[in-house]
């Protein structure tokens, strides 16, 4: 009987659950066996941890959030330093262990990091392929991974309400939304819900400017205002003051203090956190993780190995892992979603 194996890695996303129903009722219909390797790439070292997966136990699976296989981040799995074949390698081992496991195929779901280890696994001769995950939309080799979407629908939701309590009192608003790196939910959600600031990491901003938009929308008569910021955005030339003030208190309420003491309006500071990473994927998420999972598994069919299923335009295609490894996905300042959002007069903080 043929046997593949499918993981998951990283961050959680709404749909990790949705791809391992697919995988598993894909590669059923062909007479195939699926392990479902626990703990990421983890589960593949040690004693390895994992189980058999059947259709009976992915019934259900396909609108609950997280990950039944649980997920870490990178463990064992740093970068590879040397070509060496030591015993020691956890790259090595785990390669070792796709073999005595017997898989024809390992399906890694997950971002940037994991298809960097899925890249070095295949170096080593793993038959491994890639699934786009991550809310922020950031791997680059695909148009949309599956998660940013249900991410998306939390922040602009977020955003609605904000507004309606803003309106009220007659407040500033300020959202801090996920992207450590890119701004992908900043400026949809921010699009979506009709802000008035959004700030990026791609846009180095300038408080002085934001605090202006504030004061401009005060005279027009709109006593509130919404400002949306990425957790990677950073002031211009700010980024030593705001590092010093740590994770926990991050960007979103150094903008919210710089904003109170420059305006004198009353402020408050939302920071949407995990709640974009919990609960049931959107619609759009459901159909994208099953179409992920089920084209991997025709990958495997197919003998495809080494390459990642992506989404370009329409159509689920492959793309080689080091398409998806080594840069991100990054908003582009001139891309025309952000030539749209300003010419709704929505300010990035970067025009003085
Ligand atoms: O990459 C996804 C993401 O949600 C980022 O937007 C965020 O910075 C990060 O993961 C937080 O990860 P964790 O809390 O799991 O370390």
């Amino acid at each position: 009987k043929q046997r593949i194996g499918v993981l998951t890695s990283g961050g959680d996303a709404p749909g990790l659950n949705a791809v391992i129903r697919a995988v598993v009722k894909s590669a059923s219909s062909l007479g195939w066996e699926v392990l479902g390797i626990h703990d990421g790439f983890e589960g593949l070292l040690g004693t390895k941890s994992y189980r058999v997966l059947t259709n009976a136990d992915v019934q259900g699976l396909l609108p609950r959030g997280g990950t039944i296989l649980r997920t870490t981040n990178k463990g064992h799995f740093g970068p590879r330093r040397s070509d060496e074949l030591s015993e020691e390698d956890p790259y090595v081992r785990a390669v070792k262990a796709i073999e005595e496991m017997g898989l024809r195929a390992l399906i890694t779901i997950g971002g940037e990091g994991t298809q960097r280890i899925s890249l070095e696994l295949h170096k080593l001769g793993a038959p491994v392929i890639g699934v786009p995950k991550t809310i922020d939309n950031d791997l680059a080799g695909t148009d949309r991974t599956f998660g940013f979407d249900t991410a998306l629908q939390v922040a602009t939701d977020a955003i609605d309400r904000l507004h309606t309590t803003a309106a009220s009192h007659n407040r500033v608003m300020v959202l801090e939304v996920m992207g450590r790196h890119t701004g992908w939910i900043a400026l949809h959600a921010g699009l979506a819900g009709g802000a008035d600031v959004i700030l990026i990491p791609e846009i180095p901003f300038s408080i002085e400017r934001v605090a202006e938009k504030v004061h401009a929308r005060d005279v027009q008569g709109s006593a509130f205002s919404i400002i949306v910021v990425a957790e990677g955005a950073r002031p211009r030339g700010g980024q030593e003051m705001y590092i010093a003030e740590g994770r926990l208190g991050g960007i979103g309420h150094w903008v919210g203090e710089q904003l109170e003491h420059l305006t004198g309006k009353d402020v408050r500071v939302v920071v949407l956190g995990h709640l974009q990473r919990g609960g049931s994927p959107s619609p759009y998420d459901r159909l994208l993780s099953t179409r992920y999972g089920a084209a991997a598994v025709q990958a495997a069919a197919r003998g495809i190995y080494g390459e990642m299923v992506a989404l370009r335009g329409q159509d689920i295609v492959t793309v080689p892992l080091a398409e998806a490894c080594g840069y991100l996905n990054r908003v582009r300042p001139h891309s025309d979603l952000v030539l749209c959002a300003r010419s709704l007069g929505i300010v990035f903080g970067d025009e003085l």
